[in-house]
């Protein structure tokens, strides 16, 4: 058994994504997991119930500014031109229907392409949006969405990347701004980026949103030691961890942990790994940046896209920022 960071051979598993990810994470000092960890079948349902809880605020407050703006939004991405719709991390595509009715009133027929890492999700979406909105070809793509971009044709048509649901905001900001070059790399000149940021706003707020009253979020949380468990063979025992959101207000980011409430030792058989924690001390699981305007245009502009215009809802609690390409 390796005891937290002496590896000299890692076992197989240790050697693919997830068990790479967890071995170099709870040999770390802080103890880390990455946020993609969570996104199993279970946590992808959790996410979902997430969604429509009543203080996380960010899905139905970006829906309504879609609602609102959507022909708007359509219209300046358009100018003269026709547009093909292109969506990264889709998912099952809730949102995305208001700015594909738009693009239909606009110009009849409008081809999407879904891009995500779930083929299931994006069965779902192509079944539900083809049955609900006449005029939209739907073109499901299963990869990872910097890789997808670039194989897309648009048959000449100006392309918009929709990007929102603040999922920029799971990255580090030096990531992120990668994440955004790469995408300007595939694109071309004109070409449109619909980013969609939550915003910095009061604290309690904040915090009410990763920690909600019916514990949804704190069993997402706690599903990743579950999926760690089942896929590893791990030991984790998840009445001994509890789900902590904080405010880093230096980093302006809400952060997910999971604490330890004893000292306590866990085995990862399929790691070979055994793992201390002491009383107290935390696995970071998620970082989730809020934005402020200038810190989304300055993101933008470094990453070589103009500012064209950008929607935000009543209380500017969450940002749709459309950005051109240059
Ligand atoms: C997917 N992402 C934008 C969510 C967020 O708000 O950062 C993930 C999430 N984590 C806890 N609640 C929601």
């Amino acid at each position: 058994m390796h005891v937290a960071s002496t590896c000299a051979n890692l076992p197989e598993a240790a050697q693919t994504p997830l068990g790479s990810e967890v071995y170099q994470g709870l040999t770390a000092r802080p103890k880390t997991l990455s946020p993609w960890l969570f996104y199993d079948e279970q946590g992808s349902q959790l996410f979902e119930q997430i969604t429509e809880l009543p203080e996380y605020y960010p899905t139905r407050t970006e829906r309504e500014i879609l609602r609102v703006h959507a022909d708007q939004i359509v219209a300046t991405a358009a100018g003269c031109e026709r547009l093909t719709m292109i969506e990264l991390g889709a998912g099952t595509a809730t949102k995305t229907g208001l700015l594909l009715k738009a693009a239909v009133r606009r110009q009849n027929e409008v081809t999407y392409h879904a891009i995500d890492v779930s083929g299931s999700a994006l069965d779902e979406a192509k079944q539900r949006i083809e049955a609900e909105l006449e005029g939209v070809a739907v073109v499901p793509r299963v990869c990872n969405y910097t890789d997808g971009l670039g194989q897309i044709d648009a048959s000449g048509e100006r392309r918009m990347v929709l990007y929102i649901g603040s999922s920029i905001g799971n990255f580090e900001p030096a990531d992120a701004l990668q994440i955004l070059r790469d995408m300007r790399k595939d694109l071309t000149p004109g070409d449109k980026l619909l980013l969609g940021v939550d915003m910095v706003k009061d604290t309690e707020l904040l915090l009410k949103a990763y920690d909600d009253a019916a514990g949804v979020t704190a069993a997402f949380n706690k599903n990743v030691l579950v999926r760690i468990n089942r896929e590893l063979g791990a030991n984790f025992n998840l009445n001994l961890f509890r789900h902590r959101a904080r405010w880093n207000d230096e980093k302006a980011r809400i952060e997910m942990h999971l604490e330890s409430l004893v000292a306590q030792q866990v085995s990862i058989p399929a790691l070979e790994l055994e793992i201390k924690l002491q009383r107290g001390e935390t696995i970071h699981t998620e970082n989730s940046y809020k934005f402020s305007d200038a810190g989304v245009i300055e993101m933008l502009e470094r990453a070589d896209f103009h500012l064209s215009d950008h929607w935000t809802d009543e209380r500017e609690w969450f940002g749709v920022y459309l950005a051109t390409a240059w």
